[in-house]
């Protein structure tokens, strides 16, 4: 679906997301024919640019991070950039950028709804959203509030259960729940979107999708990457905050929910929220704790070596932030009782590697003779989400040779070959639907509660320093700690 007419403000404009993300995906946008022409942004920041320099912050961006795009149409893009600069605590901010916006939609002919852009550190949403309100800009008093003003906020959306449930106080005063658009970029991952696809459009999955039929469920995001530049952000945030609370949790919330009756908005967050709801509290003993926590230490990753976290710059002498989170937990249904699933993420691990996979129970008896039970492997269902988007499927096959010959067979497809590699980016999709009004693929507050509701104990027992935070070198596969979780099961985790 084409976007409607919009006019966006986008707080935080000269910021990393939106050099490398959202102006690129928004000028894709348009190359893809789906921008309305009834466009404009304005780019709101500290620092004061004109017009013109911002939109040739803007073009170098596009130069860089959307070198597909043909050069006409990133100059049209550009055209319909503005900036207004100010600081985020001044009400009269909110009133240039009304007036400003006032302007340029009469210019551009926008009879559409206004997109605030939240891409500024979670500390100023508050206020922004305050003035926001208080400059009349959500609407938030008239019946088709959705229609004239939408808040889009990223991750994380608050610290911990308090934090989290303060900011949605303050947020909900002045913009209602379907105003409101917390961005999880994993959502916008086509690979993760066809999770839902694959389940529910296919009649030959469903039925074994459960207890009965599924031993156990691995989801893992691996990276090589370390903190960057972003120390400052991830030693206060951590691997539970920056990726297990949210791409984790709604990984696992698809993969487990029950069919929603309708591919509806509120009818999907219905049954993602109904499985966190049911996710089986922990019980956080030190001796036999469901979560391992890890941190990385020297070592090589893609042939280069790389400092210990501790030594990144502008992590705290005394930090004790993880980089790495692994956790076996179960999921307290009728479909799932007493299945393992085992979800683990970190950063300079061996590979990149972000997949969920499910494997199925063995068979109950070998009727081969020679073969044993234990060389008939179980099928394993593998999602790829990056790299390399795609499935596979494990399964036993006869080799070609004597009677009782059989291997494992993998049955694969990737994206790039059938679909010729066009995979759009995350925020792509994301921005389109925000434009369109579809909040499917946002997180809905009762989601971000019952995630905080079931990870904040978590937090506040690795507070008192006394969970152990094992060093991993970096570059490795994994580390002992983290392999006793699936091996309590006698599992393991699979090579990445
Ligand atoms: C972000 C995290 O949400 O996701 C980053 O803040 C992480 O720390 C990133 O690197 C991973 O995203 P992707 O799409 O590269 O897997």
């Amino acid at each position: 679906t084409a976007a409607p007419p919009t006019a966006m403000v986008v707080f935080g404009a000269s910021g990393d997301l939106v050099t490398r993300k959202l102006l690129p995906s928004l000028a894709q946008i348009q190359e893809r024919g789906l921008l309305s022409e009834h466009f404009c942004l304005i780019g709101c920041g500290r620092t004061e640019y004109s017009d013109e320099q911002f939109r040739r912050i803007a073009r170098d961006a596009l130069g860089e991070y959307a070198k597909g795009i043909p050069h006409d149409t990133a100059a049209s893009f550009v055209e319909k950039l503005y900036y207004v600069s100010g600081d985020y605590n001044d009400p009269t901010l909110y009133q240039r950028i009304k007036d400003r916006l006032a302007e340029l939609k009469h210019r551009h002919d926008v009879h559409g709804c206004d997109v605030f852009y939240l891409a500024v550190p979670p500390v100023l949403y508050g206020s922004i959203s305050e003035h926001l309100g208080a400059a009349g800009l959500s609407c938030k008093d008239q019946p088709d509030c959705h229609q004239q003003a939408r808040l889009v906020v990223e991750k994380p959306f608050g610290r911990d259960l308090a934090s989290a449930t303060e900011l949605n106080r303050v947020l909900d005063k002045w913009f209602k729940e379907e105003q409101i658009y917390r961005i999880d970029h994993y959502l916008g991952k086509e690979t993760v979107q066809n999770l839902m696809i694959f389940r529910f459009a296919n009649g030959l999955f469903e039925p074994v999708w459960n207890r009965s039929h599924i031993d156990n469920i691995q989801i893992t995001i691996a990276e090589t990457l370390g903190v960057e530049h972003r120390a400052s952000y991830y030693d206060q945030s951590g691997a539970l905050r920056d990726m297990f609370q949210n791409h984790m949790l709604q990984m696992l919330a698809l993969v487990a929910m029950e069919p929603p009756s309708s591919f509806d908005a509120d009818r999907v967050r219905d049954e993602k929220a109904k499985l966190l709801r049911s996710i089986r509290p922990f019980q956080l003993d030190a001796w036999n704790s469901p979560f391992v926590r890890g941190r990385y230490g020297a070592g090589v990753v893609n042939g280069q070596e790389v400092p210990p976290y501790r030594d990144e710059p502008g992590v705290a002498a005394d930090s004790i932030t993880e980089t790495f989170v692994a956790a076996r937990l179960f999921v307290d249904n009728w479909r799932w009782k007493d299945v393992p699933f085992y979800l683990r993420t970190g950063k300079r691990l061996a590979r990149k590697s972000t997949e969920i996979a499910i494997t199925f129970k063995q068979v109950p008896h070998s009727l081969f003779g020679s073969v044993g039970l234990d060389e008939l492997p179980a099928n394993i269902l593998v999602f790829r989400i990056q790299p390399e988007e795609g499935m596979s499927l494990h399964f036993q096959a006869k080799r070609p040779g004597s009677k009782i010959c059989m291997g494992t067979l993998n049955m694969s497809f990737a994206y790039k070959d059938i679909f010729n590699a066009d995979m759009p980016e995350a925020y792509e999709r994301l921005l389109l639907d925000c434009m369109t009004g579809d909040q499917t693929l946002f997180t809905r507050f009762d989601a971000v509660d019952l995630a905080w509701r079931l990870l904040t104990p978590v937090l506040d027992a690795w507070h008192d320093g006394k969970t152990p935070l094992p060093e991993y070198p970096a570059g490795s596969e994994s580390f002992p700690q983290a392999d006793a979780l699936p091996a309590a099961d006698g599992h393991r985790w699979r090579r990445l």
